[in-house]
């Protein structure tokens, strides 16, 4: 690896906004960023004083000096003063999850994914930010034929989310290729998980169904595989996407463990001990039988790789869900 191509030893910027902070990444993010001596503007339109999930999600960071909130609507709010001396700003305000994004909410989909991210692209271009870090998604590569995904595979977005994740890309790729805009770092986060995890997503659910013995509802078969990135893996290229200079476009953050869902059930039971209850139900539209990342350009690029794998990972996903519900602990 060439030496610019390092990422600096700790680096991080020294002033920065996050958007999505009362988020499952973007509170990790924040938490992260300001142990490393960052001054954190938050920003999230859920409001810590009435949103409960918003609320634990931001519980290290309300007060603590060098982390500021802000409870607003990048939809309507007005983004340049959040913006005013950003070195960075990361870009994780969104609207997650693959099955919800049929339907009637496409609007808010569509309106949180491209419409506010454009209101983003926009301030960062008034204000001079050097850089924009945004989350993307491995929804963006749809169904593969088995081998891992390369950043120059043309994209098949099986899901309206997906085509939103994917349209919210290009559009700062766009804006990152015009003289005034902020370099642009695009991650394709690949299924993300550990503690505060959001509760839609699957290995929450499966740690909870361990934990509490209420049933877990399984679409399809279980055989479906995802790159389960740990959250820590997952913050640190992050980081990483801000401080490195020559770094831009699109980059696959993913490669932790490879495994089915049927591999985290069982990981789940032996951490537990205890059996988890299926219910098995029909396959959801627009869920890919398998994503893989290839970690080759983030390795390249950001001089990063995926350092915890799925055992280790669940493990503080699970004391940290067994935490949460008191009556639970011991089973932690
Ligand atoms: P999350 O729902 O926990 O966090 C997203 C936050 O964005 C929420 O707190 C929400 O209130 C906020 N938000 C949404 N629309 C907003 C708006 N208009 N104005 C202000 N705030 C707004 O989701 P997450 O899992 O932390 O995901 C963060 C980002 O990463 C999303 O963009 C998601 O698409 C992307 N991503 C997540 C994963 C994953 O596995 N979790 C994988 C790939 C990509
Ligand atoms: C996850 C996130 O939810 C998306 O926001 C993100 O964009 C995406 O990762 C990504 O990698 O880009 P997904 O891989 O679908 O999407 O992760 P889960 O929501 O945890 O679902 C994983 C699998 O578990 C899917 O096949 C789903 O159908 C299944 N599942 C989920 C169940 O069988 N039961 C459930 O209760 C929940």
């Amino acid at each position: 690896m060439p030496q610019h191509e390092q990422p600096p030893t700790n680096a991080a910027p020294r002033r920065a906004v996050v958007t999505g902070s009362a988020g499952f990444i973007g509170s990790h993010l924040a938490h992260a960023l300001v142990q490393a001596g960052t001054t954190v503007i938050g920003v999230d339109r859920r409001d810590p004083s009435t949103d409960p999930t918003a609320a634990t999600n931001l519980a290290a960071l309300q007060g603590r000096p060098g982390y500021h909130h802000v409870t607003a609507d990048l939809l309507h709010c007005a983004i340049d003063p959040l913006l005013i001396d950003a070195e960075t700003v990361f870009h994780l305000a969104g609207i997650p999850g693959v099955r919800p994004s049929w339907g009637a909410q496409f609007g808010d989909y569509l309106a949180s994914n491209v419409l506010a991210t454009h209101r983003v692209l926009e301030a960062c271009t008034r204000i001079g930010v050097a850089r924009l870090v945004v989350a993307s998604s491995s929804s963006v590569y749809g169904p593969t034929d088995g081998g891992a995904s390369l950043e120059s595979d043309r994209p098949k977005p099986a899901s309206p989310y997906a085509v939103t994740k994917l349209a919210e890309e290009q559009l700062c790729l766009a804006y990152a290729e015009r003289p005034i805009g902020p370099s642009v770092v695009a991650l394709r986060y690949f299924t993300v998980y550990g503690p505060r995890q959001r509760a839609d997503m699957f290995t929450h659910r499966a740690l909870h169904a361990a934990l509490t013995g209420q049933p877990l509802r399984l679409y399809g078969d279980g055989h479906q595989r995802r790159d389960f990135t740990y959250i820590d893996d997952v913050i640190a290229a992050t980081i990483a996407a801000a401080v490195v200079p020559t770094a831009h476009g699109a980059i696959n953050v993913g490669g932790g463990s490879n495994a089915s869902l049927l591999d985290v059930i069982n990981i789940a039971t032996s951490l537990t001990g205890r059996d988890i209850q299926l219910h098995w139900d029909h396959a959801r539209n627009g869920d890919v039988l398998l994503t893989r990342a290839d970690p080759s350009r983030a390795r390249k690029v950001l001089g990063w790789q995926p350092r915890v794998d799925l055992h280790n990972g669940l493990r503080p996903h699970m004391q940290a869900l067994a935490a949460q519900v008191p009556d639970l602990s011991r089973a932690a």
